[in-house]
């Protein structure tokens, strides 16, 4: 069985409310219940969590490293500012799928830089709160090829 963690970062606590047109109606506890029932469906057993702190999520990204296989991440705005999130990732070196509601590259020119992407074995972005899914997806894909080796 995998152990994925399903990682949000600031101001997704506020999905379903928060600018619909760009993310969509359906809030985080939707979110996170659709991925632990499709992890289900998968054999992955799926963990979620969302901080609004950037040292939260990296002593989260810490605690993945005993005990979960690799990480979804939606870092929300510091994808775009925070070398501390991408330094996290590579030190665990956990497998971490980068996840983005919106399409990040359509959108202002900020966004179209992604530290998280330097480190992340890919990313997903534009697809709405699906991307979680196709994240869980990639993430298995990855981890059942690394099993093959
Ligand atoms: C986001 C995109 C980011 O640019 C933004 O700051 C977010 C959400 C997304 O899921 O589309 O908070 O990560």
């Amino acid at each position: 069985m995998s152990n994925i963690l399903v990682l949000n970062g600031p101001n997704l606590n506020l999905l379903g409310t928060r600018q619909p047109d760009v993310y969509g109606r359906e809030t985080l506890s939707m979110i996170e219940a659709d991925c632990i029932k499709y992890g289900g469906t998968r054999g992955a057993l799926i963990s979620c969590l969302q901080s609004n702190h950037e040292g939260a999520l990296i002593d989260a990204i810490h605690a993945a490293k005993s005990g979960q296989q690799g990480i979804v991440l939606n870092a929300g705005a510091y994808t775009h500012t925070s070398i501390a999130l991408m330094d996290a990732i590579a030190s665990v070196e956990l497998p971490c799928v980068e996840v983005h509601l919106s399409n990040i590259h359509a959108r202002e020119e900020f966004r179209h830089v992604s530290y998280i992407s330097k480190v992340a074995i890919g990313q997903i972005c534009g697809f709405g709160s699906r991307g979680y899914i196709m994240g869980i997806d990639a993430l298995l894909a990855h981890l059942d090829m690394c099993d093959d080796k």
